[in-house]
């Protein structure tokens, strides 16, 4: 059984004041929580949200890091930083990091390891863009961006999620349609097998991301791959983002 994830990836948004009223409704609302609650501020801000979950099930990441532990790195940050702040998640490969910040496989593979052996979870992002899609490649992009995991032993894949998102349905308010979705969802749990085999690939959470709102959320979750959300938009919302993580709950309960 695979326990649903809901994640909230603010991005570039949010100041103080907004991050702690968000973060203080989704704390106060979940105590405790059927599924996994996650939310990842902008850097200058985890060490205050951090303060504001603490003791609530509401979960705290990063939105990047770097691989190298410290060092002269102007402008980086590191795993052990992540941690030291109370992040117990990064977020790695997001299509805004490949697409505006250059970031390739090959990276990517170093910050997915240097996450995990700092002690962090580590939500690995992938997704192909509208013409790779509609020129047939869909396929092979998802494969190539799984080279994401080339140092990761099957051991570890246990702190590692997977999330497809389909950069064309990224903040466009195009959702996938829940066919799109569970499809390309099949796909990579395919390539988690021929990776590490049919037990980590049963065990590995995979989340859809791109325009997940409250009213699509229920049916994208209750699909038989997808296993959690990852949400921009509508996660800066507490009543939008909450929306989505009972949606979660329900897809959870029928899943049973
Ligand atoms: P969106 O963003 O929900 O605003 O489409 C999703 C993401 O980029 O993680």
């Amino acid at each position: 059984m695979r326990r649903i994830l809901v994640a909230g990836n603010w991005k570039m948004n949010l100041l103080a004041d907004a991050g702690t009223s968000l973060s203080q409704a989704l704390a106060a609302k979940y105590p405790i929580a059927a599924v996994e609650v996650l939310i990842c501020p902008a850097f200058p801000y985890l060490s205050g949200v951090a303060a504001t979950i603490r003791g609530s099930a509401v979960q705290l990441g990063a939105q990047n890091l770097y691989f190298s532990p410290q060092g002269a790195f102007t402008g980086e940050v590191s795993g052990d930083m992540l941690k030291d702040v109370g992040c117990g998640w990064v977020l790695v490969g997001h299509s805004e990091r490949r697409q505006f910040f250059g970031e390739q496989d090959e990276l990517l593979a170093k910050k997915v390891a240097a996450g995990l052996q700092h002690g962090l979870k580590v939500v690995l992002c992938v997704g192909e863009l509208l013409t790779e899609r509609q020129s047939g490649q869909m396929e092979a992009v998802l494969k190539k961006q799984m080279a994401g995991l080339a140092l990761v032993s099957a051991e570890q894949m246990a702190n590692v999620v997977i999330a497809y998102e389909p950069v064309w349905a990224i903040g466009t308010g195009v959702t996938a349609s829940t066919e799109q979705a569970q499809q390309a969802h099949a796909f990579l749990r395919g390539q988690l097998t021929s990776r590490y085999g049919d037990a980590v690939s049963a065990t590995t959470r995979i989340l859809y991301g791109g325009s997940v709102k409250a009213d699509n959320a229920l049916e994208l979750l209750s699909q038989p791959d997808v296993d959690g959300a990852l949400v921009g938009g509508a996660s800066l919302k507490a009543d939008s983002f909450i929306a989505i993580v009972e949606a979660g709950i329900q897809a959870m309960s029928h899943k049973r």
